[in-house]
């Protein structure tokens, strides 16, 4: 039996991390219709956009709900289910889809933000949430709640830059990803799993060499050297001049294009004719950028590496089911840099918010 109340967070103002507030005694969710489950949610993590809805930095086009909970990604155990329900069983770990209500469709768009959780709708940063069984998914089964709390966001964009558009990838090919945050990291460890190389780029060495370390899992001992190669952007401003050098004088196959204005025109350029550079991010748009990098001709640009350039949006539930089926096979799991407690969760914000975290900043209810 559930109990009758339950923990929460609302988001009172969008001033700051402190516009969070932690709610005791809220009635906890009844199921709505007789497809819906409930979760009983154990981990969250955090993803650049919880931070930029508390911030009012989040470029959406919807209005964030006053008194809004927060937090789109979570996972947790079925413990309630309508009469209707056929998905799931009391005690599945499952995790909900962060665009609800766009389960088929090939192409997410603007659109599916309106219906993304902890921002345009209620999101999971409560112990218990309630959706149809279409809007949720089961784990990995090799994966617990914690590591069940990375997908939705992170692993299902990365999967999506690769997997969900044409090109899609191929073994022996190359994937330059950008910064060593959620969506990049996924990446790299989706692209090795398949076989393909990684290019990693850091602001910090002693990040690259960190996550050098922790994707060595993810390749035999006998791969070569350039299986994983690191440049650390902060040392070599032409990064995109380095990058084809590693990948042997050659444009990468694929660009994990996550800041934006301030590295698109690099990111095209490290590209080969036909590659794909998969815009999910605009991390830049947070710092200072110097004025060549935004005067670049992006056009010319584009049509000098005759490169594919395209937005990418998470993705629907069907791709995230096929990703949560590669992922299990591959036996790839997360990389999870800090966990908070529920009641320190803007402990986690300001973590993100330092920019110091390699991976996944996830939250224990
Ligand atoms: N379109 C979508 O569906 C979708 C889905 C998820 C995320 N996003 C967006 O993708 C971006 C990344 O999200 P996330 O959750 O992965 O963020 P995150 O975990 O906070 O990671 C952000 C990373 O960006 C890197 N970075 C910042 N400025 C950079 C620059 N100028 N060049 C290269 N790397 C830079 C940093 O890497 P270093 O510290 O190593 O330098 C940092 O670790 C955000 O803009 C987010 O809004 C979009």
């Amino acid at each position: 039996m559930a109990p009758q109340l339950m923990k929460r967070y609302i988001l009172s103002h969008r001033e700051g991390i402190d516009g969070l507030k932690l709610q005791a005694d809220v009635p906890v969710p009844e199921l709505r219709g007789p497809t819906d489950i409930r979760i009983n949610i154990k981990y969250l993590s955090l993803n650049a956009r919880d931070l930029q809805i508390v911030t009012n930095d989040y470029p959406a086009p919807h209005e964030v709900p006053q008194d809004c909970v927060p937090v789109s990604d979570g996972c947790g155990i079925v413990e309630a289910v309508g009469s209707e329900v056929t998905l799931f069983k009391v005690g599945d770990k499952v995790a909900p889809v962060f665009p609800q209500g766009h389960h088929y469709e090939e192409d997410l768009a603007l659109r599916s933000l309106k219906r993304g959780l902890g921002g345009a709708i209620d999101g999971v940063a409560a112990e218990y949430f309630v959706c149809d069984q279409e809007e949720a998914v089961h784990i990995p089964s090799n994966f617990d709640c914690l590591q069940g709390s990375t997908l939705p966001v992170a692993f299902t964009t990365a999967w999506s830059s690769l997997y969900s558009h044409h090109p899609s990838l191929q073994a022996g090919q190359t994937v330059l990803c950008l910064g060593t945050g959620g969506v990049s990291l996924c990446a790299a460890q989706i692209a090795l799993a398949a076989g393909a190389r990684v290019i990693l780029t850091s602001s910090s060495q002693s990040k690259l060499d960190k996550v050098s370390k922790l994707l060595q899992d993810l390749i035999p001992a006998s791969a070569p050297q350039n299986a994983i190669q690191t440049i650390d952007y902060s040392k070599i401003d032409a990064w995109d001049v380095e990058a084809t050098r590693l990948n042997g004088g050659k444009g990468v196959d694929f660009v994990i294009e996550i800041a934006g204005r301030a590295t698109l025109a690099r990111s095209i350029r490290s590209t080969k004719q036909g590659g794909l550079v998969a815009i999910s991010g605009y991390m830049s748009d947070y710092k200072p950028i110097p004025d060549h990098l935004i005067k670049e001709d992006i056009a010319k640009v584009i049509l000098y590496s005759a490169a594919n350039v395209r937005g990418v949006f998470v993705c629907n539930r069907e791709d995230f089911k096929t990703a949560v089926s590669a992922l299990e096979l591959a036996g790839v799991k997360p990389i999870i840099d800090k966990v908070f407690n529920f009641e320190d969760m803007k402990d986690a914000y300001r973590y993100m918010e330092e920019g110091r975290h390699i991976g996944k900043v996830c939250i224990e209810l």
